[in-house]
């Protein structure tokens, strides 16, 4: 199959680079999206969103002549589908006194829907976004064969995960193994051509659930790796132990490899993926739920820890260092750290919180310091939240000058003890029930 043209629905952190790398090397791409805003600022040549090595590869497949933005699809060659997956806020479900939430497929029903005028004989339709099991063949089939054409005989369709990882996303785009599931064998090899413009890894193809599962297994696996790693934190502290020892320990064994424990699970990814499996079949999932809970429980812990550092925290000022869902990010998507000062601040605490990567950042009641110094100043206690690489490297003398806070809790175990303990702080930590 040749493909010449594309079009690209949904221009965020996967379908931008996605759509210029494909542009870069050659093809003419039609970039989509719904949100006005993300056209024209593509159109006047800026990018709406932070990752690293982005600009350049927009500003080449922009000036190229190849990368053209718009709001709506149009007859191409190929259509991939790079809309968001999230779960919906305000709806849950119950199964035998669990509750669940519901994947909110709206963006990318509506973006099957819109490609359904373009669609001609020949033509290879390809699902990026994380969706629940089956949507491929449940969701998008139907709406395509509005078209008149049928699947498998007029057009190829596939689902496609997509595995980068922030930060690193357009190195990973082309070196990470990519995974085609195809509705027939022949779409398989469809979309296997297609990403052997660019992907250099290897291209595995197989059927389009499967593909749906591995996107969600790989998720959910870590979700679960890091509630067991949370749960070890909160029985190391029942029996005095320091569970950061204990896990490095454990990991000496040639087969165990245990995750670190935290504040909590959070992202657009990792959080959210499991419960479409939970929602999928909430009769075989106890485990990928009870997951969910310990990992969304967390921030609790986190209070808790504060608490027995300060007891009562009615007026008792909180300097939070960091708020992403990660270290090193901007991204503050499902971020635990938020939960964590929304409960804080329950408890009757002020809290003000320096995050390095988004100091304007709009959250709603959340008080955002405009520097470390002045989330430091007044504080009775320091959180450390995220490990940030500029957190781990302050001089634990330097912090001691600026605060009259004599209080640390670190729950990433990003600070070393004994130099805490010498500027004079007493401090606790996630996973050890001693200060
Ligand atoms: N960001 C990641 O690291 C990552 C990694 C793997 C998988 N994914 C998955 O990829 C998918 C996209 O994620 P993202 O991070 O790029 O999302 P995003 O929110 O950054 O971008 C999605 C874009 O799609 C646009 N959009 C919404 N509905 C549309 C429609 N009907 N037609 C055209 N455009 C539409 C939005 O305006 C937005 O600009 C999700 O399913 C996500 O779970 C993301």
């Amino acid at each position: 199959m040749n493909f010449q043209k594309i079009c690209v629905l949904g221009l965020g952190y996967i379908g931008l680079p996605t759509a210029s790398t494909f542009a870069t090397n050659g093809v003419r791409v039609v970039g989509v999206d719904v949100n006005p805003h993300v056209i024209e600022t593509l159109r006047n040549g800026n990018i709406h969103i932070h990752e690293p090595g982005l600009r350049t590869v927009v500003e080449a497949a922009l000036k190229s002549g190849n990368l053209t933005v718009s709001t709506a699809p149009e007859e191409a060659d190929a259509f991939l589908i790079a809309v968001p997956t999230p779960f919906y806020e305000d709806q849950v479900q119950e199964y035998e006194g669990r509750k669940y939430k519901l994947a909110d497929m709206r963006a990318v029903a509506s973006a099957a829907e819109a490609i359904v005028p373009c669609l001609r004989k020949g033509n290879l339709v390809v699902l990026e976004s994380t969706s629940p099991p089956r949507t491929t063949v449940d969701l998008i089939i139907p709406i395509l064969e509005r078209s008149g054409l049928k699947v498998g005989t007029d057009f190829f369709l596939c689902y496609s995960p997509e595995r980068v990882l922030p930060g690193q996303i357009l190195r990973e785009l082309i070196e990470n193994a990519r995974v085609i599931g195809g509705v027939t064998p022949e779409s398989a090899k469809a979309g296997h051509n297609l990403y052997a413009i660019f992907v250099k890894g290897n291209i595995i193809e197989t059927d389009a659930t499967t593909a749906e599962m591995v996107k969600l297994m790989e998720n959910t696996t870590r979700d679960v790796n890091i509630a067991i790693a949370n749960e070890f934190a909160r029985l190391a502290e029942k029996f005095g132990v320091d569970v950061w020892e204990a896990i490095s320990l454990a990991n000496l064994h040639p087969r165990i490899n245990i995750l670190s424990p935290g504040p909590g699970v959070g992202g657009h990814c990792i959080s959210v993926d499991p419960w479409f499996f939970v929602e999928a079949a909430p009769e075989l999932t106890p485990l990928i739920y009870e997951a969910r809970q310990v990992n969304d429980g967390q921030p609790h812990f986190v209070v808790k820890k504060v608490k027995q550092a300060l007891g009562e925290l009615k007026g008792k000022k909180i300097a939070a260092l960091g708020l992403a869902y990660k270290p090193d990010v901007d991204d503050l998507r499902e971020s635990p750290a938020t939960e964590v000062v929304h409960l804080l601040q329950n408890e009757g605490a002020q809290v003000r919180v320096w995050e390095p990567f988004k100091p304007e950042a709009d959250m709603q009641g959340i008080n955002m310091a405009p520097s470390l110094d002045a989330a430091l100043s007044n504080a009775d206690l320091i959180l450390l939240l995220v490990k940030h690489t500029e957190f781990l490297k302050l001089d634990p003398n330097e912090v001691g000058s600026k605060t009259k806070a004599r209080f640390l809790v670190d729950c990433v175990n990003g600070w070393n003890l004994e130099q805490w303990k010498h500027a004079g702080f007493n401090i606790f930590r996630l996973g050890v029930n001693k200060s």
